[in-house]
């Protein structure tokens, strides 16, 4: 007897995305720091499924390489001749399954692996053949809409925009496309859909009514529309970004980094912040980016590229930091742009500060020691190491390999040693 509760998931992200106007696969998309298809196969992977399957098609070498590592498997759908099409393309993948296969897909990147856990419960509980989750959308343009039986308002089935009425386009209730199936109804089913429609596609949203039309249970459940939106065009994206934006700024407040305006603040996923941490308006925050307790990051500073941020450090108004590690207490306040660098632990990087990392041709770092006074307007041209205590005068150019030796004090254009008076 198969068990009831496997699982197999199959993520369909073969399309082409043509309403992005992108040479790159849609589901490659950035949102907030990775691709699209990350946010699903995390929330897929949250499930500890048997299997996952990914229906690659247009930019399938991409699509590969971008998940190489991820224990999942890949199914190719060689032309993309619709939804339906490319589930049939996972079968050789889920031979020998029998448990339910949820369908995802790649450009519904928002949907939580809670919702999906309470959807799949309901799909068990209620022992259906097949649910659907759909959302009440504010406006279901480009969605399938969900049909009803006028007197019950039982489900009946799901009409693509396209192929709808005028009154069925006012429908607000949409199918998200993401489904939950038992295998041994799947395969079948899915031979039974046809292609005559407004696309000329198989669609996977025939797949209910057919399974209705065979005696079998369709259920439906609910879903929150922000969280299932799909992602067609750049005004998709732009909405989808404000949802994961809150999202992830809601995770840090929960934790106690104190975000003063989670409008104005950007703040990628895969970043860490330490509580006590203020993060002021204006800011932004990429991917990899560490930041420790007690700091305080902005108004206007950028971090990106894997900053590294020690605890109680101050990154102020209009500094960007870029794959560079800033030990505890250190200081860049004002103007800067600190690329390539490491910022010993209580250095304080004056007002208009540069690391000049690029030769044009490569990167260099800059390493400035612990508790080193940085003059205004400094340019480290890297690579060249400053060490501990040392100080720079106002508008002094250090150059390459002219490294600066510990407790020493510089200044000038090209830098030179300035000799202390005792
Ligand atoms: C689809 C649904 C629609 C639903 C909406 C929810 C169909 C026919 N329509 O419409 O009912 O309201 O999603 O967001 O299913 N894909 C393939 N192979 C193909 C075609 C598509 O893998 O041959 C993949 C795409 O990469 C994408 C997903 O399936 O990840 C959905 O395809 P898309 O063309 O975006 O469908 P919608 O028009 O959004
Ligand atoms: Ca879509």
């Amino acid at each position: 007897m198969p068990k009831r509760s496997a699982l197999a998931i199959v993520v369909l992200a073969a399309g082409k995305g043509e309403r992005m106007r992108s040479e790159l696969p849609k589901v490659l998309i950035d949102l907030l720091g990775a691709p699209m298809i990350d946010w699903v196969l995390d929330a897929a992977t949250d499930l500890s499924p048997e299997r996952i399957v990914v229906v690659v098609g247009h930019g399938a070498k991409a699509v590969k390489e971008r998940l190489a590592g991820r224990p999942v498997r890949f199914a190719l759908q060689a032309e993309q001749l619709g939804t339906g099409h490319a589930v049939l393309c996972a079968r050789r993948a889920l031979a020998g399954f029998t448990g339910t296969v949820l369908v995802l897909y790649g450009d519904v990147p928002l949907v939580r692996t809670e919702t999906l856990r309470d959807f799949l419960a309901n799909h068990r509980r209620r022992r259906a053949a097949a649910s659907l989750l759909f959302a009440e959308a504010p406006d279901p343009r480009g969605y399938g809409r969900i049909l009803r039986e006028e007197e019950t308002g039982r489900f009946v089935g799901i009409r693509e925009e396209r192929d709808a009425s005028p009154a069925q386009r006012r429908i607000r209730e949409i199918s998200t496309g993401i489904l939950a199936v038992e295998a041994k109804e799947l395969w079948s089913a899915l031979r039974g859909i046809g292609r005559e429609n407004a696309q000329g596609e198989y669609y996977l949203t025939d797949l209910p009514a057919l399974l209705l039309e065979g005696g079998r249970r369709v259920e439906v459940s609910g879903a929150d529309f922000a969280e299932v939106r799909g992602v067609n065009s750049p005004a998709d994206l732009a909405a989808a970004l404000s949802v994961a934006r809150e999202r992830v700024v809601a995770g840090h407040l929960a934790s106690g980094v104190r975000v003063l305006d989670a409008s104005s603040t950007w703040i990628d996923r895969d970043v860490t912040i330490g509580p006590g941490t203020v993060i002021h308006p204006f800011t932004v925050i990429r991917g990899g980016t560490r930041i420790g307790r007690d700091c305080e990051i902005g108004p206007f500073a950028t971090l990106r590229g894997g900053a590294e941020i020690g605890d109680e450090a101050c990154i102020g108004n209009f500094v960007e930091v870029k794959k560079s590690v800033l030990g505890r207490g250190a200081k860049a306040k004002h103007l800067a742009y600190l690329g390539d660098a490491t910022v010993g632990e209580g250095t304080n990087v004056g007002c208009g500060t540069i690391t000049a990392n690029y030769d044009g041709k490569r990167k260099h770092r800059t390493i400035i020691g612990r508790e080193v006074h940085v003059g205004s307007g400094t340019i480290f041209v890297a690579p060249v190491t400053v060490g501990d205590h040392a100080v720079t005068g106002a508008g002094a150019v250090v150059l390459r390999g002219r490294d600066v030796g510990r407790g020493e004090t510089v200044a000038g254009v090209p830098a030179r040693p300035v000799r202390r008076e005792r």
